[in-house]
């Protein structure tokens, strides 16, 4: 059989180019309930090519008609990586990964074969000499297809370090270029790991790069690999977001930015990734898998670069280095995010405003953030247009109201009477009252006009869920016909009956208010106007 030579990886000559071999397409997709279609994985592929992985493993051919034909599409359509498959140590399997890699520009065939006793004995029901005997047969097929041939002892970190060794010996002495050392089960801890792997170096003679593929059933998976690679491992495996079997692997976009920020520690080794695709990237994985990324998921979650509270904002908006180690644009994730919400100060409110176009100050400023951390209590997260809605509320004019609403308190059911109580403020002086309606917004409107005096009708009441989710703000909108004058009342709250009320209270306002002023009432807002 001839080898088809294939192009030497120009990564493999810097000593301080890490090599990452992206196996979200193999051990991503074995994750629990994850299953990708052609067309997806070549939009992965496609996408994992962009950001600039050394390696690709693609699939494992031999696992199923949908899986062949997705590696082999991959390799035909997918520039740039090298395109890798895995193969059990069957002669068929390696003949199968071979058709589906062939295709590719540059190709590599990955061999595995269990090395611990658990697994010999349970799993494979091989003696350790069958296992060394399958190794050589293995790895020496597989080289006959191409020169880039990569070993892994599976369970490798479980596995007796003598005979673990012994049989990556037999690989390198038969061709594996690449000695990938998995920690299988993720049972590995960083200092431990990372001696194997450099007593692996010391024992195993021959020119082959050491790899690092690490689980994360211990949540060490990215530490492990760091220090693996402290130690000399020149290839980590690694997927986007960490996904993968059980707990997942050593997240990619986590190993690369640790490398890259503290390439002081590190010694100065980098990788060939664009950060700047990190982000783009885990949003498609996650879109096609479904697999949700956590809100605060290191480099990629949409709160990795998310302050709220306000001491944290001051920092970021004066200085982003107080509290950013990363610039969030340089892995894809544009600028810092000041979070609105209970925590956050008068600094980040103003400077958000500010940002979307009110510029506000003073009495103004002090008015709308007062209603903003009233409602910051409420609800968890304040968006642009929670905010929006808010600054139309109360500075739809700036003039102070006569009447400000203190509390409101409303009861109603399919069996008894719609009832609110409500409490307003004129002036320092409250005035409360009670009243009954037809639902708890009428009964709200009618405390209201008890409370205050100001008889009227309502018209034209329209409600709208300013953001989507149960804690969505409602953003009340109606008119209040009185003194012959009709104006327009705006009220926002996270309960539909405390918006009505507040609306119903704006549009009283106004009217106060140009009634005390002594203007014409028919100069401003009749029935049926505008403004
Ligand atoms: O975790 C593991 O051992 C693997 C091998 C196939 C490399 O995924
Ligand atoms: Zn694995």
């Amino acid at each position: 059989m001839e080898t088809t030579p294939t192009p030497a990886s120009p990564v493999t000559d810097d000593p301080d180019r890490i090599i990452i071999f992206d196996t979200t397409l193999r051990d991503g997709e074995q994750s629990p309930g994850i299953s990708l279609d052609q067309g997806e994985k070549v939009e992965i592929a496609e996408q994992l090519a962009r950001l600039g992985v050394d390696v690709i493993e693609a699939g494992f051919p031999i696992a199923s008609q949908g899986d062949f034909e997705s590696v082999q599409a991959i390799a035909r359509a997918v520039q740039g990586p090298v395109i890798c498959g895995l193969s059990r140590t069957a002669r068929k399997d390696i003949d199968r990964c071979w058709e589906a890699i062939e295709p590719a520009a540059r190709h590599r065939i990955h061999v595995f074969i269990a090395t611990s006793e658990t697994h010999m004995v349970h799993k494979l029901r091989m003696t350790p000499d069958q296992v060394k005997a399958e190794t050589a047969a293995a790895v020496a097929h597989a080289r006959g297809y191409t020169d880039d041939v990569e070993f892994s002892p599976e369970d490798a970190s479980r596995s007796d370090f003598d005979f673990m060794c012994e049989v990556l010996q037999i690989a390198v002495d038969n061709g594996a270029t690449t000695l990938n050392i998995p920690d299988t089960v993720g049972f590995g801890v960083p200092e431990e790991y990372a001696k194997r792997l450099h007593d692996v170096r010391d024992r195993v003679t021959g020119d082959y790069v050491i790899s690092t593929h690490c689980h994360n059933d211990l949540g060490l998976a990215v530490a492990n690999s760091l220090a693996a690679v402290q130690t000399g491992a020149r290839q980590v495996e690694c997927s986007i977001n960490g996904i993968g079997e059980r707990a997942g692997n050593a997240a990619l976009e986590e190993v690369v930015m640790a490398l890259r920020t503290r390439s002081d520690y590190y010694g100065g080794v980098d990788t060939g990734i664009r950060s700047e695709e990190l982000a783009r990237t885990s949003r498609l994985v996650s879109r096609l898998t479904g697999y949700p990324v956590q809100y605060n998921k290191a480099v990629v979650g949409r709160n990795a670069f998310a302050h709220e509270s306000g001491i944290h904002q001051h920092g970021v908006l004066t200085e982003r280095s107080t509290y950013e180690i990363m610039d969030p644009a340089a892995v894809g994730q544009g600028e810092s995010k000041i979070v609105l919400g209970k925590h956050s100060g008068r600094h980040a409110f103003a400077d958000t405003l500010k940002k979307m176009g009110y510029d506000l100050h003073g009495d103004a400023l002090n008015q709308v953030f007062t209603r903003f951390k009233e409602l910051a209590d409420r609800k968890v997260e304040l968006s642009e247009s929670d905010l929006e809605a808010l600054v139309a509320e109360e500075m739809g004019d700036t003039v102070r109201y006569a009447y400000q609403l203190v509390s409101i308190d409303a009861h109603g059911g399919s069996s008894s009477t719609p009832v609110a109580t409500v409490v307003v403020d004129r002036d320092g002086t409250k005035l409360e009252a009670t009243a009954e309606g037809d639902g708890m917004v009428d009964a709200a409107c009618q405390a209201i006009r008890s409370a205050t005096g100001i008889d009227g009708v309502l018209t034209d009441y329209t409600v709208t869920s300013v953001t989507g989710g149960v804690d969505a703000l409602a953003d009340v909108a109606l008119r209040f016909e009185a003194d012959g004058m009709s104006m327009p009342g705006r009220g926002l709250s996270t309960d539909v009956v405390e918006a009505s009320a507040r609306a119903f209270l704006n549009a009283m306002n106004r009217i106060v208010r140009v009634r005390d002023s002594g203007e014409d009432p028919t100069a401003v807002d009749r029935p049926g106007s505008l403004r």
